[in-house]
């Protein structure tokens, strides 16, 4: 299978001098087309760090990151802008829907920049939304929907296409079990269609849903089970 991100000795600080925090010491990581890997650790260890730079959204340090192929460490603001929008999914903790578009058209929205025609886009973000439950609220506004069904037309934006890398940060948080589970089913549905994911959790529940489980602390990657490792060992980290 095709390598999708590849991360080589990669290093953000963030500030500078006294103010200095290392967010990632030198992670090494691989991820093929199919596979799901489940990011834990505590808080501050550097898991949000780490979607951010492999998604081109924030930049190394040091260290070399490559996306379908692509050196992204050292590409400027637009060309990463490019990269992310052909070959990166997101689903943020904060959902960044766009309050003046409907459910439908944010969900469109990516397909468009893609150059996708209008109408395809639409009827493609339409079946997004009937995947994540959604489709009576296609024409409502984010402010018009709970929080969970925010997070609902998030996961449907950052599934929809052809994009190969799938970043989801906690993307379960703000759901219920159920919901929840219809989402890590969807996340993993797409994956074994043909694209790479990293899912930060902390539910070991979620994690399970993975290829394999990689713990951070500290800006380094701890170690890095299997699928099948003993839930306690996971929950450690809860
Ligand atoms: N923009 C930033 N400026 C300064 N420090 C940051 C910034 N972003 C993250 N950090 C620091 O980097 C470390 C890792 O943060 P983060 O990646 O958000 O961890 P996690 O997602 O695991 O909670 C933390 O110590 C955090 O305070
Ligand atoms: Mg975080």
């Amino acid at each position: 299978m095709s390598v999708v991100l590849e991360m080589t000795g990669v290093v953000r600080v963030h500030g500078q001098g006294a103010g200095e925090v290392v967010a990632l010491a030198g992670v090494s990581l691989t991820v093929r087309e199919g596979e799901l890997v489940a990011v834990m650790g505590p808080s501050g260890s550097g898991k949000s760090t780490l979607l951010n730079v492999a998604g081109g959204l924030d930049t190394a340090t040091s260290g070399s990151v490559q996306v379908c192929g692509r050196e992204i460490a050292w590409l400027g603001a637009a060309e990463r802008a490019e990269v992310r929008r052909q070959d990166v999914g997101y689903v943020f903790q904060d959902l960044n829907l766009v309050p003046a578009l409907t459910a439908a058209e944010n969900v469109a929205l990516p397909l468009e920049l893609d150059g996708v025609r209008a109408g395809v886009a639409r009827e493609r973000a339409i079946a997004a939304l009937v995947l994540v439950g959604l489709e009576s609220a296609r024409d409502r506004f984010p402010e018009d929907l709970s929080g969970g069904q925010q997070q609902r037309v998030a996961i449907a934006r950052a599934l929809v296409g052809r994009r190969q890398l799938v970043l989801a940060d906690e993307p379960t948080g703000a759901l219920d079990s159920v919901t929840g589970d219809a989402v890590m089913r969807l996340l993993r549905d797409r994956i074994d269609a043909g694209a790479a994911g990293l899912l930060v959790t902390h539910d070991a529940r979620h994690a399970a849903w993975a290829d394999r489980t990689i713990h951070l602390r500290d800006g380094r990657i701890l170690r890095s089970d299997g699928a099948g490792e003993p839930a306690d060992l996971m929950e450690a980290d809860a």
